[in-house]
Protein backbone atom coordinates (compact mmCIF):
# COMPACT_ATOMS: atom_id res chain seq x y z
CA UNK A 1 0.00 0.00 0.00
CA UNK A 2 1.17 3.41 -1.43
CA UNK A 3 2.48 6.24 1.41
CA UNK A 4 0.96 9.51 -0.67
CA UNK A 5 1.92 12.73 -1.51
CA UNK A 6 -0.26 15.89 -2.94
CA UNK A 7 1.80 18.77 -3.52
CA UNK A 8 -1.02 21.96 -4.32
CA UNK A 9 -3.36 19.59 -5.68
CA UNK A 10 -0.83 17.14 -7.80
CA UNK A 11 -0.57 13.42 -6.34
CA UNK A 12 3.03 12.28 -6.64
CA UNK A 13 5.25 9.62 -5.13
CA UNK A 14 6.56 11.11 -1.77
CA UNK A 15 9.86 10.44 -2.76
CA UNK A 16 9.32 13.12 -6.07
CA UNK A 17 7.22 14.96 -3.35
CA UNK A 18 9.20 18.43 -3.20
CA UNK A 19 8.33 22.44 -2.30
CA UNK A 20 10.71 25.43 -2.89
CA UNK A 21 13.41 26.04 -0.86
CA UNK A 22 12.49 29.71 -0.28
CA UNK A 23 9.00 28.36 1.18
CA UNK A 24 8.17 29.90 4.20
CA UNK A 25 7.26 26.80 6.00
CA UNK A 26 10.89 26.21 5.43
CA UNK A 27 12.33 29.51 6.02
CA UNK A 28 10.13 30.67 9.00
CA UNK A 29 7.59 27.90 10.11
CA UNK A 30 4.79 30.15 8.36
CA UNK A 31 2.26 28.28 8.28
CA UNK A 32 -0.41 25.70 9.83
CA UNK A 33 -1.15 21.91 9.56
CA UNK A 34 -3.35 18.82 10.99
CA UNK A 35 -3.21 15.35 11.83
CA UNK A 36 -6.30 13.42 11.03
CA UNK A 37 -6.35 9.75 10.81
CA UNK A 38 -8.64 7.14 9.66
CA UNK A 39 -10.15 3.90 11.55
CA UNK A 40 -11.52 0.49 9.64
CA UNK A 41 -11.17 3.17 5.88
CA UNK A 42 -12.96 5.98 7.45
CA UNK A 43 -11.39 9.27 8.34
CA UNK A 44 -12.49 10.32 11.84
CA UNK A 45 -14.21 13.93 12.65
CA UNK A 46 -12.59 15.79 9.31
CA UNK A 47 -14.78 18.40 9.78
CA UNK A 48 -13.16 19.28 13.64
CA UNK A 49 -10.09 19.15 11.99
CA UNK A 50 -10.65 21.07 8.69
CA UNK A 51 -12.71 23.89 11.00
CA UNK A 52 -9.19 24.08 13.40
CA UNK A 53 -7.50 24.24 10.62
CA UNK A 54 -9.09 27.26 9.03
CA UNK A 55 -8.78 28.58 12.38
CA UNK A 56 -5.06 28.41 13.00
CA UNK A 57 -4.96 29.90 9.32
CA UNK A 58 -6.99 32.62 10.27
CA UNK A 59 -4.91 33.00 13.56
CA UNK A 60 -1.77 33.48 11.37
CA UNK A 61 -3.42 35.50 8.81
CA UNK A 62 -2.62 33.07 6.04
CA UNK A 63 -6.01 32.59 3.48
CA UNK A 64 -6.29 29.45 2.22
CA UNK A 65 -8.56 29.73 -0.84
CA UNK A 66 -9.75 26.26 -0.75
CA UNK A 67 -13.86 25.75 -0.33
CA UNK A 68 -14.43 23.40 2.37
CA UNK A 69 -16.19 20.71 -0.48
CA UNK A 70 -12.36 21.49 -2.25
CA UNK A 71 -10.75 20.03 1.00
CA UNK A 72 -12.70 17.14 1.96
CA UNK A 73 -12.54 15.52 -1.82
CA UNK A 74 -8.80 16.74 -2.01
CA UNK A 75 -8.26 14.48 1.60
CA UNK A 76 -10.83 11.76 0.98
CA UNK A 77 -9.17 11.50 -2.73
CA UNK A 78 -5.84 11.13 -1.16
CA UNK A 79 -6.73 8.98 1.71
CA UNK A 80 -8.77 6.45 -0.55
CA UNK A 81 -5.79 6.24 -2.73
CA UNK A 82 -3.67 5.32 0.06
CA UNK A 83 -6.07 2.88 1.02
CA UNK A 84 -4.63 2.24 4.39
CA UNK A 85 -7.57 1.52 6.59
CA UNK A 86 -5.85 3.00 9.65
CA UNK A 87 -3.98 5.97 8.70
CA UNK A 88 -2.39 9.49 9.30
CA UNK A 89 -3.20 12.11 7.39
CA UNK A 90 -1.06 15.01 7.47
CA UNK A 91 -2.17 18.57 6.15
CA UNK A 92 0.22 21.31 6.06
CA UNK A 93 -0.30 24.87 4.73
CA UNK A 94 2.23 27.47 4.35
CA UNK A 95 2.52 31.24 2.83
CA UNK A 96 4.04 30.18 -0.05
CA UNK A 97 7.62 30.38 -1.75
CA UNK A 98 9.45 33.96 -1.71
CA UNK A 99 12.25 35.81 -1.10
CA UNK A 100 13.01 35.36 2.51
CA UNK A 101 11.41 38.76 4.38
CA UNK A 102 10.07 38.54 7.18
CA UNK A 103 6.82 40.44 6.32
CA UNK A 104 4.30 38.85 4.72
CA UNK A 105 4.72 39.11 0.71
CA UNK A 106 3.21 41.02 -1.79
CA UNK A 107 1.89 38.05 -3.55
CA UNK A 108 1.19 35.24 -1.40
CA UNK A 109 0.79 31.69 -3.00
CA UNK A 110 -0.20 29.23 -0.44
CA UNK A 111 2.11 25.49 -0.45
CA UNK A 112 -0.77 22.93 0.00
CA UNK A 113 0.73 19.02 1.20
CA UNK A 114 -1.25 16.98 2.24
CA UNK A 115 0.94 12.60 3.23
CA UNK A 116 -0.89 9.82 3.80
CA UNK A 117 0.77 6.87 5.78
CA UNK A 118 0.01 3.82 7.66
CA UNK A 119 -1.09 4.74 11.05
CA UNK A 120 1.16 2.29 13.59
CA UNK A 121 -1.33 2.21 16.56
CA UNK A 122 -0.43 2.79 19.93
CA UNK A 123 -0.05 -1.15 21.22
CA UNK A 124 -2.61 -2.17 22.89
CA UNK A 125 -0.71 -3.56 26.00
CA UNK A 126 0.48 -0.07 26.25
CA UNK A 127 -3.16 1.38 26.05
CA UNK A 128 -3.88 -0.67 29.38
CA UNK A 129 -1.06 -0.29 31.56
CA UNK A 130 -1.06 3.01 31.07
CA UNK A 131 2.46 5.23 30.68
CA UNK A 132 5.33 7.48 32.41
CA UNK A 133 5.52 11.33 31.82
CA UNK A 134 8.05 13.94 33.34
CA UNK A 135 7.46 17.64 33.43
CA UNK A 136 9.24 20.12 31.54
CA UNK A 137 9.07 24.07 30.84
CA UNK A 138 6.57 25.28 28.40
CA UNK A 139 8.89 27.29 26.45
CA UNK A 140 6.26 27.12 23.45
CA UNK A 141 4.89 31.10 22.10
CA UNK A 142 1.59 32.51 23.29
CA UNK A 143 -0.43 30.97 20.67
CA UNK A 144 -0.42 27.17 21.18
CA UNK A 145 -4.49 26.82 19.99
CA UNK A 146 -2.50 27.74 16.70
CA UNK A 147 -1.42 24.40 15.08
CA UNK A 148 1.01 26.21 13.86
CA UNK A 149 4.60 24.62 12.05
CA UNK A 150 6.71 25.82 14.88
CA UNK A 151 7.19 22.67 16.70
CA UNK A 152 10.73 23.45 18.56
CA UNK A 153 9.78 23.47 21.52
CA UNK A 154 7.38 20.37 21.17
CA UNK A 155 10.40 18.56 19.46
CA UNK A 156 12.87 19.48 22.40
CA UNK A 157 10.27 18.47 24.99
CA UNK A 158 9.75 15.26 23.57
CA UNK A 159 13.57 14.67 22.61
CA UNK A 160 13.52 15.04 26.97
CA UNK A 161 10.98 12.75 27.70
CA UNK A 162 12.69 10.09 24.93
CA UNK A 163 16.29 10.53 26.76
CA UNK A 164 14.30 10.19 30.40
CA UNK A 165 12.64 6.60 28.96
CA UNK A 166 9.28 7.99 29.11
CA UNK A 167 6.22 8.27 26.62
CA UNK A 168 5.27 12.06 27.19
CA UNK A 169 6.61 15.79 28.25
CA UNK A 170 3.96 17.15 30.03
CA UNK A 171 4.25 21.36 29.77
CA UNK A 172 4.33 23.65 32.85
CA UNK A 173 3.93 27.56 32.06
CA UNK A 174 4.16 29.34 35.72
CA UNK A 175 3.72 26.34 38.18
CA UNK A 176 0.53 25.33 35.74
CA UNK A 177 0.14 22.50 33.40
CA UNK A 178 -1.00 23.12 30.48
CA UNK A 179 -0.85 20.25 27.94
CA UNK A 180 1.30 17.68 26.76
CA UNK A 181 3.75 17.75 23.90
CA UNK A 182 1.61 16.14 21.70
CA UNK A 183 -1.40 15.93 24.10
CA UNK A 184 -4.07 17.53 26.15
CA UNK A 185 -3.78 16.32 29.61
CA UNK A 186 -6.58 15.26 32.04
CA UNK A 187 -6.22 14.89 35.95
CA UNK A 188 -9.14 12.80 37.74
CA UNK A 189 -9.67 14.80 41.16
CA UNK A 190 -12.49 13.24 43.77
CA UNK A 191 -14.16 11.86 40.75
CA UNK A 192 -14.40 15.32 38.73
CA UNK A 193 -12.53 15.27 35.58
CA UNK A 194 -10.10 18.33 34.87
CA UNK A 195 -8.37 19.20 32.11
CA UNK A 196 -7.55 22.97 31.10
CA UNK A 197 -9.88 24.92 29.67
CA UNK A 198 -9.45 26.28 26.03
CA UNK A 199 -7.37 29.76 25.41
CA UNK A 200 -4.50 30.34 23.92
CA UNK A 201 -1.94 28.40 26.16
CA UNK A 202 -3.52 24.75 24.87
CA UNK A 203 -4.40 23.36 21.55
CA UNK A 204 -8.32 22.39 21.24
CA UNK A 205 -7.68 19.34 21.01
CA UNK A 206 -10.21 17.21 18.49
CA UNK A 207 -10.05 13.78 21.21
CA UNK A 208 -10.36 16.48 24.16
CA UNK A 209 -13.82 17.63 22.72
CA UNK A 210 -14.61 13.74 22.01
CA UNK A 211 -13.36 13.52 25.33
CA UNK A 212 -15.05 15.58 27.32
CA UNK A 213 -18.46 14.73 25.02
CA UNK A 214 -17.90 11.41 26.87
CA UNK A 215 -17.53 12.94 30.06
CA UNK A 216 -20.85 14.76 29.78
CA UNK A 217 -22.82 12.06 28.38
CA UNK A 218 -21.51 9.62 31.66
CA UNK A 219 -22.86 12.11 33.68
CA UNK A 220 -19.22 13.07 35.27
CA UNK A 221 -18.71 15.79 36.82
CA UNK A 222 -16.62 18.02 34.51
CA UNK A 223 -13.98 21.21 35.34
CA UNK A 224 -12.04 22.88 33.04
CA UNK A 225 -9.34 24.69 34.75
CA UNK A 226 -5.53 24.30 34.69
CA UNK A 227 -3.86 22.53 37.84
CA UNK A 228 -0.42 22.74 39.05
CA UNK A 229 1.67 20.37 38.41
CA UNK A 230 1.26 19.23 42.60
CA UNK A 231 -2.44 18.97 41.93
CA UNK A 232 -1.44 16.63 38.86
CA UNK A 233 0.77 14.85 41.17
CA UNK A 234 -1.81 14.24 43.85
CA UNK A 235 -4.82 13.33 41.20
CA UNK A 236 -6.38 10.13 41.34
CA UNK A 237 -5.70 9.35 37.72
CA UNK A 238 -4.22 11.58 35.02
CA UNK A 239 -4.29 10.54 31.25
CA UNK A 240 -3.38 11.70 27.83
CA UNK A 241 -6.03 12.96 24.76
CA UNK A 242 -4.58 13.06 21.21
CA UNK A 243 -5.51 11.89 17.44
CA UNK A 244 -1.86 9.23 17.37
CA UNK A 245 -2.80 7.84 20.85
CA UNK A 246 -6.28 8.32 21.66
CA UNK A 247 -6.74 8.18 25.77
CA UNK A 248 -3.74 6.96 27.48
CA UNK A 249 -3.75 6.56 31.41
CA UNK A 250 -0.09 8.09 32.91
CA UNK A 251 0.60 5.80 35.79
CA UNK A 252 3.74 7.73 36.60
CA UNK A 253 4.68 11.69 36.89
CA UNK A 254 8.33 12.45 37.29
CA UNK A 255 8.95 8.93 38.77
CA UNK A 256 6.91 8.82 41.13
CA UNK A 257 3.09 6.90 41.13
CA UNK A 258 0.17 8.69 40.40
CA UNK A 259 -2.92 7.15 41.87
CA UNK A 260 -2.31 3.39 42.96
CA UNK A 261 0.60 3.19 39.72
CA UNK A 262 -1.40 1.69 37.36
CA UNK A 263 -4.72 2.98 34.85
CA UNK A 264 -7.54 4.46 36.83
CA UNK A 265 -10.87 3.74 36.59
CA UNK A 266 -12.05 6.97 34.94
CA UNK A 267 -9.62 6.79 32.07
CA UNK A 268 -10.26 2.91 31.53
CA UNK A 269 -14.43 3.88 31.43
CA UNK A 270 -13.37 6.42 28.39
CA UNK A 271 -11.22 4.63 26.50
CA UNK A 272 -13.94 1.92 26.14
CA UNK A 273 -16.02 4.73 25.56
CA UNK A 274 -13.98 6.52 22.92
CA UNK A 275 -13.80 3.01 21.28
CA UNK A 276 -17.70 2.76 21.23
CA UNK A 277 -17.34 5.77 19.82
CA UNK A 278 -15.29 5.27 17.30
CA UNK A 279 -17.03 2.14 15.88
CA UNK A 280 -20.34 4.41 15.96
CA UNK A 281 -18.76 6.81 13.53
CA UNK A 282 -15.92 5.25 11.90
CA UNK A 283 -18.25 1.20 11.56
CA UNK A 284 -16.51 -1.27 13.77
CA UNK A 285 -12.98 -2.06 14.62
CA UNK A 286 -9.94 -1.72 12.58
CA UNK A 287 -9.60 -4.25 9.64
CA UNK A 288 -6.74 -6.66 11.40
CA UNK A 289 -3.97 -6.73 8.70
CA UNK A 290 -4.87 -3.43 6.84
CA UNK A 291 -7.52 -5.34 4.42
CA UNK A 292 -9.45 -2.65 2.32
CA UNK A 293 -12.41 -1.09 3.58
CA UNK A 294 -15.43 -1.20 1.04
CA UNK A 295 -15.83 1.80 -0.92
CA UNK A 296 -19.12 2.30 1.16
CA UNK A 297 -17.63 2.41 4.33
CA UNK A 298 -14.61 4.62 3.57
CA UNK A 299 -16.74 7.65 2.96
CA UNK A 300 -16.28 10.72 5.59
N1 LIG B 1 -0.62 16.63 17.91
N2 LIG B 1 -1.73 19.29 22.07
C1 LIG B 1 -0.68 19.32 21.23
C2 LIG B 1 0.44 20.25 21.53
C3 LIG B 1 -0.65 18.48 20.11
O1 LIG B 1 0.41 18.53 19.28
C4 LIG B 1 -1.72 17.58 19.88
C5 LIG B 1 -1.76 16.66 18.70
C6 LIG B 1 -2.79 17.58 20.78
C7 LIG B 1 -3.98 16.68 20.62
O2 LIG B 1 -4.86 17.18 19.64
P1 LIG B 1 -5.77 16.20 18.78
O3 LIG B 1 -6.61 15.43 19.73
O4 LIG B 1 -6.57 17.10 17.90
O5 LIG B 1 -4.84 15.30 18.01
C8 LIG B 1 -2.78 18.46 21.85
C9 LIG B 1 -0.57 15.98 16.63
C10 LIG B 1 -1.13 14.61 16.60
C11 LIG B 1 0.84 16.11 16.04
O6 LIG B 1 1.38 17.19 16.15
O7 LIG B 1 1.36 15.15 15.48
Amino acid sequence: MPTIACVNGRFLPIGRAVVSIEDRGFQFGDGVYEVVRSYNGRLFRLDAHLDRLEQSARGIRLPIRYSRAYWRRLVTRAYEMSRFPDAKVYLQVTRGPAPREHRFPAVVRPTVVITVRRLDPLPESVRRRGVSAITVPDLRWGRCDVKSLNLLANVLAREEARAAGVFEAILVRDGLVTEGAISNCFAVVGGAVITSPTDPSILPGITRAATLELVRREGLSLEERALTVEEYRRADEVFLTGTTIEIVPVVSLDGAKIGRGGPGPVARMLQERFAALVAAECGGPAAPGGGRASRRSRRT
